[in-house]
């Protein structure tokens, strides 16, 4: 499988780091791609040094000069070929993200189809980065809105998103006519370098091949070179609150742009009237769904007093039923954590949750045995808890889900917007009063609010991002393209005078 994968993608005797033009023989430490499913190292990669990141950068210099003024339906064009390119290789793909980072085959298939639809968001964009037309106060004057590429867009993905994040942000700012960096997680190198390599094959041809850079290395290296360059107008960053407040700082200092998408505390409100089935299918997912290793996983369940036990009652089936173990068996519904640093740090957490008065009331064991022989298996964990649990305000990258019961919406709409992060937030309810309630301007604070589905799971065409911690940056759809483009007010005067503005005479 590992084996077939590699080459079908042909990354199998690829070992460099950086990638512009072309493959740049990388001279930094090496780094191993080690698979959570068995502990097994899939490859190892010569990571980039700052003088590979500077090749890099130079070539996307370049590149973004003729980019920048070649028609953006023709870039669309491009873009097109790539989706293609992508359908042909979706199941090696959708492998890879399993084999690398550990989600199950049909999220990881689920992955590549988010890659396919940003392609083919940003082809029917790529005719449309309008602008306004604005009318003039003086004689045969007119003001246009134009939007311009910024340059070379820096890219820093997570692993639990190994490639749609990338997608999102890569898509958007080629057909807006910037080049790009990326930089990846060093847990996933490979699902970013079998990437590279696929749509490299439609970006020589085309003739901008040093358009979509690659440096896999060092955070305190290339990511700190990256953050403070300042050749790259924009930084978008997806990782931790931690990781954003460093990009924001440094990125803020030199009067750059950052696009921000850091963690979720993300809470499922179900309501007394709601439909428990939908209500049920929606947290399982929304909780163990990549191994609760989503920004969108569902963290905080508050569920009303009235029907608590009934609910946690059901849930405790469910994860019962939930088979743990290879992410490629069809059977499996949870696969590993990413490493085992994930595994210590959920153990840690749940020490925390105990100490701190929490209730476990199912789950949180590491797995061993032949079959978890990676040590990255847990049993998710159900936790019972107050809704003033400190360990609840933060977000644990794990399969850990907070149940509370509530007395009202108000309340539960209050606790949800309790914590420092806003990403998602969702409410299950049959009434219009509450789920209006939930979505007026006192409800929810979070950049995304569902009714009668959970917290992951989005689609592209929405703008993807949330307010708070989880810092203000939108992705993915909607006008989220203007994030990769600066606004030039333009206004032309067609007339033989010089009327200025606000009446002014001068001279
Ligand atoms: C992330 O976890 O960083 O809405 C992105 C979702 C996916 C994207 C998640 N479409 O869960």
């Amino acid at each position: 499988m590992k084996t077939n994968v590699l080459k079908t993608l042909k990354i199998q005797d690829i070992n460099a780091g950086a990638f512009a033009e072309t493959a740049l023989k990388s001279s930094g430490a090496l780094l191993e791609s080690v698979s959570p499913i068995d502990g097994e190292v899939l490859a190892k990669i010569q990571q980039a040094t700052l003088a590979d990141y500077k090749q890099v950068q130079q070539q996307a210099i370049t590149a973004f000069k003729r980019l920048r003024l070649f028609p953006a339906p023709k870039r669309g064009e491009i873009v097109r070929h790539m989706g293609l390119k992508l359908r042909e290789h979706k199941e090696a793909l959708g492998a890879l993200i399993s084999l690398e980072m550990g989600k199950i085959h049909a999220e990881g298939m689920g992955e590549v189809q988010e890659m396919i639809d940003m392609a083919d968001f940003a082809v029917g964009l790529s005719r449309q980065l309008h602008g306004l037309n604005i009318v003039s106060e003086r004689p045969a004057h007119r003001i246009i809105e134009q939007w311009q590429p910024l340059g070379v867009v820096g890219i820093i993905t997570a692993f639990n998103f190994p490639m749609a994040v990338w997608a999102w942000n890569a898509f958007l700012a080629f057909v807006c006519g910037n080049s790009m960096i990326w930089k990846p997680s060093q847990k996933t190198p490979l699902c970013a370098l079998a990437v590279q390599q696929l749509l490299h094959e439609v970006l020589e041809p085309a003739g901008f091949a040093g358009a979509m850079g690659l440096v896999i290395g060092k955070d305190d290296e290339v990511g700190e070179a990256m953050i403070a360059d300042t050749e790259l107008p924009l930084i978008s960053a997806t990782g931790s609150c931690r990781m954003g407040k460093r990009v924001g700082e440094v990125v803020a200092k030199r009067f750059g742009r950052s696009l921000l998408e850091l963690g979720g505390n993300n809470a499922v409100i179900v309501m007394d009237d709601a439909r428990l089935d939908l209500a049920l299918r929606a947290v399982v997912f929304g909780a163990l769904g990549t191994s609760g290793q989503r920004c969108t996983s569902t963290r905080r369940l508050l569920l009303h007093e009235a029907i608590a036990d009934n609910f946690i009652g059901k849930l405790l089936k469910s994860y019962e039923q939930v088979q743990i173990g290879d992410p490629l068996d069809n059977k499996t519904l949870m696969g590993p954590l990413i490493d085992r640093d994930a595994v210590a740090m959920m153990q840690q957490a749940l020490g925390q949750i105990k100490q701190q008065g929490g209730e476990i009331l199912y789950g949180g064991e590491v797995l061993s045995g032949p079959a978890y022989k990676s040590g990255c298996y847990v049993r998710p964990a159900l936790v019972k808890a107050r809704s003033d649990l400190p360990l609840m305000q933060q977000e644990t990258f794990a399969p850990i889900l907070y149940v509370t019961a509530v007395r009202d919406l108000e309340t539960a709409v209050v606790i949800q917007n309790s914590v420092s992060q806003g990403l998602s937030s969702s409410l299950f309810t049959e009434s219009l009063r509450d789920a209006e309630y939930f979505l007026s301007a006192g409800g929810s604070d979070c950049g995304i609010a569902n009714i009668n589905l959970g917290t992951s799971g989005a689609e592209i065409g929405g703008a993807f991002g949330g307010e708070k911690h989880t810092g203000g940056g939108r992705e993915s759809g909607s006008d989220a393209w203007k994030n990769y483009m600066r606004r030039q007010t333009q206004t032309i005067n067609a007339s033989l005078e010089l009327p200025l503005a606000q009446g002014i005479q001068f001279g």
